[in-house]
């Protein structure tokens, strides 16, 4: 297994509408397993495929505390919504960053595994958030997009200004600059 890198935000890659996968073989189950080793090494709960630069339509989960509960669904496609709930989201491509969003509460989705096979999984709580997030991944949109368009731009101001801060600074193992910390 490989860990790969992570694209972060504003890194346009992000916005790539990822392609259906035609064929569940030993190189997609590869990847999968790359996705895994990435997310938990990050650590995350979930990860798209969009977020390595690998533009299939892939996602990998695990909300349970322990690394116990790996799910993966390949070309997810939700066929029903259920109620509505807010909570705050972060994302591995935004880093240090929370924004609340409003979600379906529950969902159906229907995937293939890893084996090839489709199925339809009913989803709610963390996992049914987390599976909703990675497919927006998966269509080229990140949570701050749910921000106005005037939240959206500060926020981007300042993740920036973190980016540029680290690249000057937090590279020298003496920084001690205290605004190191939001990132
Ligand atoms: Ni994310």
């Amino acid at each position: 297994m490989t860990k790969r890198v992570i694209l972060e935000y504003p890194d346009s890659r992000l916005r790539t509408l990822a392609n259906k996968v035609n064929v569940v073989d030993d190189d997609i189950r590869i990847l999968i397993n790359d996705m895994f080793e990435t997310m938990y090494d990050a650590p995350g709960i979930g990860l798209a495929a969009t977020q390595i630069n690998v533009h299939k339509r892939i996602l990998v989960a695990d909300t349970s505390v322990d690394k116990s509960d790996p799910r993966c669904f390949i070309n997810p496609e939700i066929i029903s919504r259920e109620g509505e709930v807010d909570s705050e989201e972060g994302c591995l491509s935004v880093p240090g960053f929370y924004v609340s969003v409003s979600r379906s509460e529950k969902i159906i989705v229907s995937a293939l595994d890893q084996e090839g096979n489709s199925f339809d999984y009913s989803l709610d709580g963390l996992l049914s958030i987390c599976v909703q997030h990675e497919i927006d991944h998966l269509d080229g949109k990140l949570f701050v997009d749910y921000l106005s368009p005037l939240k959206r731009e500060r926020l981007r101001k300042k993740i920036l200004k973190n980016k540029k801060h680290k690249k000057d600074c937090c590279d020298s193992d003496d920084c001690s600059n205290p605004r190191v910390s939001v990132l």
